[in-house]
């Protein structure tokens, strides 16, 4: 038999994944896969009942449902200010996983290079190879993971086409401020580079952080691809409904990558999304006093327990530092973590390029109960030491 391919042959199955199932094996509480376990918001879930018996069920128009893009149109002009035009200026895709994609097979050839800092969701490794570019690491320096300046403007003199931008960031938790997402918009604008954003937790901060659209920044708009996805404002991560949103002449080539990569997003989940779309100000305050609780509830049992870890500024995950507990290989440590004391955990390693191996990432979008009873768990994380 001939050889498979070259390009994707370095891939491992996916940490997060693995993880998953090794936490359903050893009956451990998840904390790897980042999905909540509580349920989409009910108007979204009965109006996909009502869908299911009235349609849509064919193919929707392949760059997503006219009344689909208008309502998020209107959303984003909502939050951001920004008045997108919904038939030339977005696509709908099967969740921002197929976004960044499409965004990254629109904008490089084989060999060109993309800026993406380290720690990173690990699909921007991959996304790198399927699309033939070339990336360039910038690390986010622990514990504030800021990055340097110098280093970053050396990557771009590399001849970066495109930089990267996952804000608020999985799995560092970190939220750009202004001032790093002008500084970073400055680079953009003198080596003339793409920046492609990655916000699908725009809606999940925790106060006084606040969310800045780097396409809203002066002279940023017509450089920037965003990239979001519905999967966490709503809760629905199963349903795979994310776009891209960027200026005429880029969507233009999105809609045709997109079209050939999964000719378009579900139908009837796209016209029950529309009602998520068009909640009132109240969802979204509901949903950031709900990851709020969850957070506060996890971070102050892990003080309790006396683990050092790092507080997120958005998203929701939590860096651990398992620096004491003397293993060399942090998935050992998740392995063993999910066997011994019953909590699936994701290594670190698989986000940083750098060789970070002390911390593990958990995530809390959970219900209090399995978040206390994972809490309990990790009370016992004390005969982890070697
Ligand atoms: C930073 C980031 N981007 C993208 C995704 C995937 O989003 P979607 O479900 O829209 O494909 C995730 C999921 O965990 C994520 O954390």
């Amino acid at each position: 038999m001939r050889t498979l391919s070259e390009r994707t042959a370095g891939f491992t199955d996916s940490v997060i994944r693995r993880m998953t199932r090794v936490s359903i094996q050893y009956g451990a509480v998840n904390l790897s896969q980042g999905f909540p376990d509580f349920d989409p918001p009910k108007e979204m879930t009965d109006r996909l009942a009502e869908v299911a018996s009235i349609g849509p069920h064919q193919y929707a128009l392949t760059w997503g449902a006219q009344n689909f893009r208008e309502a998020l149109a209107d959303k984003i002009e909502h939050f951001s200010g920004m008045k997108v035009n919904p038939d030339t200026e977005l696509v709908v895709t099967c969740g921002s996983t197929e976004a960044m994609m499409a965004a990254m097979m629109s904008v490089t050839n084989p060999g060109d290079k993309v800026v993406i800092f380290s720690p990173f969701y690990e699909n921007y490794g991959a996304d790198t190879i399927l699309s033939g570019a070339t990336p360039i690491y910038v690390p986010l320096i622990p514990p504030t993971f800021h990055f340097d300046p110098e280093v970053l403007e050396d990557a771009f003199r590399q001849g970066a086409k495109a930089l990267i931008l996952c804000n608020p960031s999985n799995p560092c938790g970190k939220v750009f401020t202004r001032e790093e997402l002008m500084q970073i918009a400055f680079l953009a604008e003198k080596y003339d580079a793409y920046v492609i954003t990655d916000e699908v937790y725009e809606h999940i901060l925790y106060a006084p952080n606040v969310h800045t659209y780097f396409a809203t920044l002066p002279g940023m708009r017509e450089r920037t691809i965003v990239c979001n996805s519905l999967s966490k404002t709503y809760s629905i991560t199963g349903w795979r409904l994310g776009y891209v949103q960027a200026a005429p002449e880029i969507i233009d080539r999105v809609k045709k990558v997109h079209d050939f990569l999964t000719v378009g997003a579900a139908a009837p989940l796209m016209e029950a999304a529309v009602t998520g779309l068009q909640f009132p100000d109240s969802y979204y305050q509901n949903l950031q006093a709900h990851y709020t609780h969850m957070k506060d509830l996890f971070v102050s049992g892990l003080k309790d327990i006396g683990l050092p870890f790092t507080e997120p500024q958005g998203a929701y995950y939590v860096l651990l530092d398992i620096s004491e507990f003397g293993y060399a290989d942090d998935e050992q440590f998740c392995l063993d973590l999910a066997e011994k004391v019953g909590v699936g955990a994701v290594p670190g390693s698989s986000f940083f390029r750098e060789d970070v191996n002390h911390l593990i990432r958990v995530h809390f979008a959970k219900k209090d109960e399995t978040l206390k009873a994972a809490l309990d768990r990790l009370a016992d994380i004390g005969k982890m030491k070697r």
